[in-house]
């Protein structure tokens, strides 16, 4: 029996994502194969361990975890995790096989989290530091795809600095995209900071939200189109599952479609689109999980233009919403990988890539 740490919550927008995503994967864990040790990260970012009744509790129900305080865990240098114990009394290690990064977003599913754990010396499922900083990176992940030949939506990275002239940088944009355009953080999710322009008098205003969740924001041209996303599975040869459709009912896939409104998207797995254009969105799926110096697990999300029909990529998550009900999950399931047969693969393609790794020299 082999001990997988569950690491859920975390510094992010999505922390309450997470609590049901995690739950959802202790529900599904082969119990034969894995016993959960759950560690709950609040939102000041502190790790805890939380009682195995919570484990417990979490396979009978659906309902999201939860976080209690009490037996901090810590990263030790080159050996593992510690607990440190209620009174203070000291450190003692925390037994764990390898490591499920159950963060979605910031402090998680950007590198930063993956860093700890390479230092820490553990497997750990998903994306490698450098691909999970390039997920994050909406830039240089399209700037990737741009060279290795892939279809990305067109777009133009602004920084605060180019606000100082917002009459050239309407001009730019104007003569690139045309309106409406889109404008978003680059490295954010769940739609925050995003919103489509009409014209060139909402830019500055737009730019202004989307900085405020980053350093950089993207304009693109707004796409009119289906989004259509993929699960791919796999190290160094990864493979991608039926595409499935995500259709908000809201102007674009905002935050609150995403989490607030009920009604706010309708998600259909497999996607109803031509073989053609299921094959086309695969094999581009793939070729963006090896561009992005990817591992493990990713879903791909792409736009079909309604009016060309071109396929175009538009982002890749790392760490993808797991719930009973997330895509990721479901699109891997049509694709005849149960849930829990899911969980299993993921777990085995982190030891591999550890012990792949383990293998290389640091020191001459
Ligand atoms: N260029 C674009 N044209 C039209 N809609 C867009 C464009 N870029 C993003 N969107 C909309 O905004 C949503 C969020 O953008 P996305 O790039 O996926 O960032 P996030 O990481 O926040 O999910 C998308 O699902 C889509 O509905
Ligand atoms: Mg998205």
């Amino acid at each position: 029996m082999k001990r997988m740490v569950i690491l859920y919550g975390g510094r992010s927008g999505e922390h309450e994502v997470s609590l049901m995503s995690a739950a959802s994967i202790v529900r599904h864990l082969d119990a034969s194969r894995y016993e959960a040790v759950l560690v709950g990260a609040t939102k000041e970012g502190e790790w805890y361990l939380q009682d195995p009744a919570e484990a417990l509790r979490a396979r009978a129900s659906d309902a999201p975890l939860a976080i209690a305080k009490g037996r901090r865990v810590l990263v030790a240098p080159g050996g593992g995790l510690v607990v440190v114990s209620d009174g203070a009394s000291g450190v003692e290690s925390l037994s764990c096989d390898l490591v499920f990064p159950v963060l979605h977003g910031t402090f998680g599913e950007d590198g930063t989290v993956q860093g700890l754990l390479e230092v820490a010396g553990l497997p750990y499922v998903g994306a490698p530091v450098l691909g999970s900083a390039i997920g994050m990176d909406k830039e240089k992940a399209k700037e990737l795809w741009l060279s290795a030949g892939l279809p990305v939506v067109p777009f133009l990275a602004v920084r605060a600095w180019a606000l100082a002239d917002m009459a050239a940088l309407a001009r730019k944009v104007s003569a690139r995209f045309g309106w409406p355009c889109f404008v978003k953080p680059a490295c954010a999710g769940s739609s925050v900071g995003a919103s489509k322009v009409a014209s060139a008098e909402g830019l500055e205003a737009a730019l202004r939200a989307a900085l405020e969740w980053d350093e950089k924001a993207l304009v693109e041209p707004f796409v009119n189109a289906r989004e259509i996303e993929c699960s791919v599975l796999g190290n160094v040869d990864p493979v991608a599952f039926p595409p499935g459709e995500v259709a908000p009912t809201h102007e674009f896939y905002d935050y609150e479609a995403k989490y607030l409104d009920p009604d706010g998207a309708r998600l259909e797995v497999p996607a109803s689109i031509s073989p053609e254009q299921a094959e086309r969105v695969k094999s581009v799926a793939v070729a963006a999980f090896k561009a992005a110096e990817l591992a493990g697990m990713a879903r791909v999300d792409f736009f079909i233009d309604k009016r060309t029909g071109e396929v175009l990529l538009n982002e890749a998550n790392t760490i993808p919403g797991f719930t009973h009900i997330s895509m990721y999950p479901r699109m891997c399931e049509a694709g005849g990988l149960s849930y829990p047969e899911l969980i299993n693969r993921l777990a085995d393609l982190a030891i591999e890539r550890h012990v792949m790794r383990s293998k290389l020299s640091f020191m001459a």
